[in-house]
């Protein structure tokens, strides 16, 4: 090495090694963490929602992405969360993504028990479309380890720039109701968790996991499986199955489904291709039909993409086997 190539090494080692340990990452915490939206009908009867199913990241540069499952919707009523993903979210756009840039070098300075209010200009990708949100969050470190993101005031929703007016005229027609709310408050608080050098190595993996996959995920015994883990998965399905009691919702009850023979619930109407398909749900058939539904059996009317972590498919199957009678 030359002298003036050694010396540029060294002084890029010092530039970059100070600047990667200031960096920070962070993962957001499901469990502590909540999407609301409200609405009114008949213009007197005001709710809030929420999505169960949320995902996302803080990385170095300080970009921020939050995945909400929009199949996660939890608007209390069963049937009205499953019209929801059917009819307004649409089935084919199963998840939104938000993405917004905050300084992550102000960021980065924050101590715990510091706030501050930020600016923040997001992007939307919601339903085939991407729709622009201007908004002021409020940010605190609460530990070294934990920050917080909440909205400051409210983001308003139009639901005509979701393209949403027209599911949303579905359900009124459907539920016989004289008006729905066409823009919608939502609130957010995110908790982020720092991503230790550990965390880094299998957020990263996470990533890999989490990519949408070509091949159908095995799955091993659905005995790996968390039995607790599986029954928030379940929330997923919620909306159009029962488990416990041999009632049907959109979807078939899933009372014994492991074993059970595809398409043989009595009275429920199954599409031609589940009603034909001819086999066993056994653990790995469901795992497959679980991670792809559309792939694994052209033509069934699940209206779901799909669950993506392994894991998760190996939890809702053990929950499933849990509740057997
Ligand atoms: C939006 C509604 C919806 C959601 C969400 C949904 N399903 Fe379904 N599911 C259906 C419908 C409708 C069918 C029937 C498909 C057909 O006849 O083609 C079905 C069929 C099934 C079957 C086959 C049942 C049988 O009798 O053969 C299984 C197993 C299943 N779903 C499991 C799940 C699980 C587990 C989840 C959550 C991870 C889930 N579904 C989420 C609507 C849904």
């Amino acid at each position: 090495m030359t002298g003036i190539a050694r010396a540029l090494a060294l002084t890029t080692a010092l530039v970059t090694v100070p600047l990667l340990a200031h960096a920070e990452s962070w993962t957001l915490s499901n469990d502590d963490s909540r999407v609301a939206f409200g609405s009114v009908k008949k213009n007197t009867v005001g709710e809030v929602h929420g999505f169960t199913g949320l995902s996302g990241s803080v990385d170095a540069s300080g970009k921020v992405m939050v995945e909400i499952d929009l199949t996660s919707v939890e608007t209390n009523i069963d049937i009205r969360n499953a019209r929801m993903v059917e009819h307004v979210f649409g089935k084919d756009n199963p998840t939104a993504t938000l993405t917004a840039q905050l300084d992550a070098k102000a960021l980065g300075k924050m101590k715990p028990g510091d706030t501050a209010s930020v600016d923040v200009e997001g992007t939307l990708a919601i339903a085939g479309k991407d729709v622009a949100v201007e908004t002021t969050m409020f940010v605190a470190r609460l530990t070294d380890g934990r920050a917080m993101v909440t909205t400051d005031g409210m983001i308003m929703l139009s639901m005509a720039d979701l393209g949403f007016t027209g599911g949303i005229d579905k359900l009124m027609e459907i539920a016989k109701l004289p008006g729905i709310t066409q823009v919608s408050p939502v609130t957010m608080r995110l908790i982020f968790d720092r991503d230790t050098g550990e965390a880094k190595a299998s957020g990263a993996k996470k990533a890999v996991e989490e990519a949408p996959k070509e091949e159908a995920v095995k799955v091993a015994a659905a005995s790996t499986g968390d039995v607790k883990k599986g029954k928030k998965v379940f929330k997923k399905c919620k909306a159009c199955h029962v488990v416990n009691k041999e009632k049907n919702r959109v979807g078939p009850h899933l009372v014994n489904i492991v074993g059970r023979t595809a398409g043989s619930v009595e009275g429920f109407k199954y599409s031609k291709a589940m009603a034909g398909a001819g086999l066993d749900w056994t653990v790995e058939n469901l795992s497959a039909y679980l991670a792809k539904p559309k792939d694994f059996l052209p033509g069934n009317k699940m209206a779901f993409a799909g669950l993506r972590k392994e894991s998760q498919i190996a939890d809702v199957i053990a929950y499933l086997e849990s509740e057997a009678k």
